[in-house]
């Protein structure tokens, strides 16, 4: 029988305000030794960062929580630790928006409810010293959403009724995403990936991208072992990782 490693225990360490709940992670790293899930979570960030050099507007109500997680898996598969990420949210997001909306993945780990970012991730993995470490920086939109020129954006009480708070949408996070990296190994990729695909943005659809290289469009078909996404366009197949390339959402 396998054995899983499993109910490791986190702790979470709360911040009123801090420039970027990453970059604290980051410090928090040369500081400590950390052997167990350590979560930063703040009410609000002054320089919350995005993905691609990208700010991220973080005011308070909404969730920005960055887990600082001891890698214990051979490095082959942190590539689709992203993947797995963007299943934790979009379980998350699921369980409070009714799946009449369509809560969808964008490659690399965006959520997109109804064509409108809620979530957005950024992964940083500290592999230099002894000890490897993920850092993975979450955003959640939880009571507003910021007004952004490139794209449209939603949050989740706009979708609620009986509306909830950010405190109950961390601990909800907290809990599917321990439990999928508690569980997470080499065998569990192809099921990550399906599960991924099935709940995908444009899957076999057509889509536009953007690279320092290259610029285009092609058919979404599928994503590989390293989290790459497989584009065919006209004349062949590009395999492009997240740091390369931008989808483009229209
Ligand atoms: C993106 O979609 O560009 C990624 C956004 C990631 C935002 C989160 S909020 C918590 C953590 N701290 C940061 O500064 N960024 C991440």
């Amino acid at each position: 029988m396998a054995i899983k490693i499993k109910d490791i225990r986190s702790q979470i360490i709360h911040y009123e305000s801090i420039d970027s709940t990453n970059l604290e992670a980051h410090r928090y790293l040369e500081k400590n030794s950390v052997s167990n899930p350590t979560w930063l979570i703040a009410e609000q960030q002054t320089s919350g960062r995005g993905r691609m050099g990208s700010s991220w507007v973080s005011t308070k109500g909404n969730l920005f929580a960055t887990l600082i997680y001891p890698i214990v898996w051979d490095l082959k598969i942190l590539p689709m630790l992203s993947c797995l990420v963007a299943l934790a949210i979009h379980e998350t997001i699921s369980f409070y928006i009714n799946s009449t909306n369509k809560i969808k993945i964008k490659w690399p780990n965006d959520i997109l409810v109804n064509n409108a970012k809620i979530s957005g991730v950024l992964i940083e993995n500290v592999l230099s010293g002894k000890k490897k470490y993920s850092i993975i920086g979450i955003g959640i939109n939880v009571v507003s959403s910021p007004q952004l020129a490139g794209y449209e954006t939603s949050y989740i009480n706009q979708y609620l009724n009986d509306k909830t708070n950010v405190s109950k949408v961390f601990l909800n996070l907290k809990n599917n995403l321990e439990d999928k990296l508690n569980n997470y190994s080499e065998v569990n990729i192809d099921e990550i990936r399906l599960e991924m695909l099935s709940k995908s943005w444009k899957f076999n659809e057509k889509i536009e991208f953007i690279s320092n290289s290259l610029s285009g469009s092609g058919i979404f078909e599928g994503i590989s072992d390293n989290y790459e996404i497989l584009i065919r366009t006209d004349t062949d197949q590009i395999k492009l990782n997240s740091g390369e390339l931008k989808l483009i959402r229209k």
